[in-house]
């Protein structure tokens, strides 16, 4: 009478299985995060003669050039892959002078790092103005007070070779302006530095994610970035245009930012790219989760590491973290 094939006793199907032991779990992992993929974003302030506390990023500092170079040794001794810095200078105008200064903070930092260091580490600069203009903008402004893209580039071209002529191996070009890596590769190129590489922030989104990182730097802004940062509303349409544009114009690499509340972008950005792609897990992302397991609301190492491998599932060949250093030990 009844024809209907018998129904297992059991699901047959069993997910469970790979999950029952640690060996099983670390059999079946397909995507892990090593100490080599791990950027750390670095600030080294003029003004400083010991390591200053950010109130904003704790755990986090304000290096003194000597202590910088301490750091940065221990980190690469640590494993990571990289080192992006961040200059604060003592005195800042309305076009960041400090910025192509070959003895200005940034420059002096990647000479120094790359004195410490020479080939052992790859070497970042932020190809950007805004730590060095005291308006916090990221390029010069025109008359009625708006960023002048086309005039922004010149001082970008001008940083490009002042932070080759001091050792850097990729330039963060992270200003935002159209046109900016076109500029500095063909800056770079008529100084015959074809070797210098170009790590393009695109897509990069105007994010209050970023509100840490503006004490880390002693920002200067009052305003937003609204006019030159991407809308948070637009969709992958245009962060895939964005890389388009980056990759035509020369970037080696191109970074996705903020991280974890973009995974959707990086995903596009990481099935499309050309280039290897990487992503920053910024400073507010960093201070969270600083901020919750200080009360004791999340287990912090397993969030972090948590957060990086949702970065590397995402797509990221590279992350850019403050934990860079903390997590490639944990990692080891
Ligand atoms: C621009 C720059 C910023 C960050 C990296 N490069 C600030 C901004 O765009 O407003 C933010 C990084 C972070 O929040 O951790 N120089």
């Amino acid at each position: 009478m009844n024809d209907l094939p018998a129904l297992p006793a059991f699901p047959v199907s069993r997910p469970r299985r790979l999950r029952r032991t640690a060996a099983l779990r670390r059999l079946a992992g397909e995507v892990s995060v090593r100490p080599g993929d791990l950027i750390l974003p670095m600030f080294v302030a003029e003004s400083a003669s010991e390591p200053r506390l950010i109130g904003s990023m704790p755990g986090v500092v304000q290096h003194s050039l000597d202590s910088l170079a301490k750091a940065a040794i221990g980190a690469v001794e640590a494993g990571v892959g990289g080192l992006m810095l961040f200059g604060i200078p003592m005195h800042k105008d309305p076009v960041g002078s400090g910025a192509d200064d070959p003895h200005g903070i940034l420059n002096l930092a990647l000479a120094r790092l790359k004195f410490e260091l020479g080939d052992a580490t790859v070497l970042m600069g932020d190809l950007c103005l805004d730590e060095f203009t005291d308006h916090g903008h990221c390029g010069v402004l025109s008359t009625d007070g708006s960023v002048d893209n086309d005039a922004t580039l010149q001082r970008y071209a001008s940083m490009a070779l002042a932070q080759a002529e001091a050792g850097a191996d990729l330039l963060g070009t992270s200003g935002m302006m159209d046109g900016q890596v076109g500029v500095v590769r063909q800056a770079l190129d008529g100084a015959n530095r074809s070797d210098v590489g170009v790590l393009a922030y695109a897509p990069k989104y105007a994010s209050a994610f970023y509100g840490p990182f503006r004490e880390a730097v002693d920002s200067s802004l009052t305003g937003d970035r609204l006019t030159y940062q991407q809308d948070p509303a637009r969709g992958a349409r245009e962060a895939l245009a964005e890389v388009a544009l980056d990759v035509a114009e020369g970037a080696d690499m191109v970074m996705v930012k903020p991280a974890l509340p973009y995974l959707d972008i990086l995903a596009a950005v990481s099935a499309a790219s050309p280039v290897p792609v990487a992503a920053y897990q910024v400073s507010g992302e960093y201070a969270m989760i600083e901020a919750a397991a200080e009360r004791g609301w999340i287990d912090r190492e397993r969030v972090v590491l948590e957060t990086l491998l949702s970065i590397r599932r995402a797509g990221a060949a590279m992350i850019l973290t403050y934990w860079a250093h903390e997590a490639a030990i944990l990692l080891r």
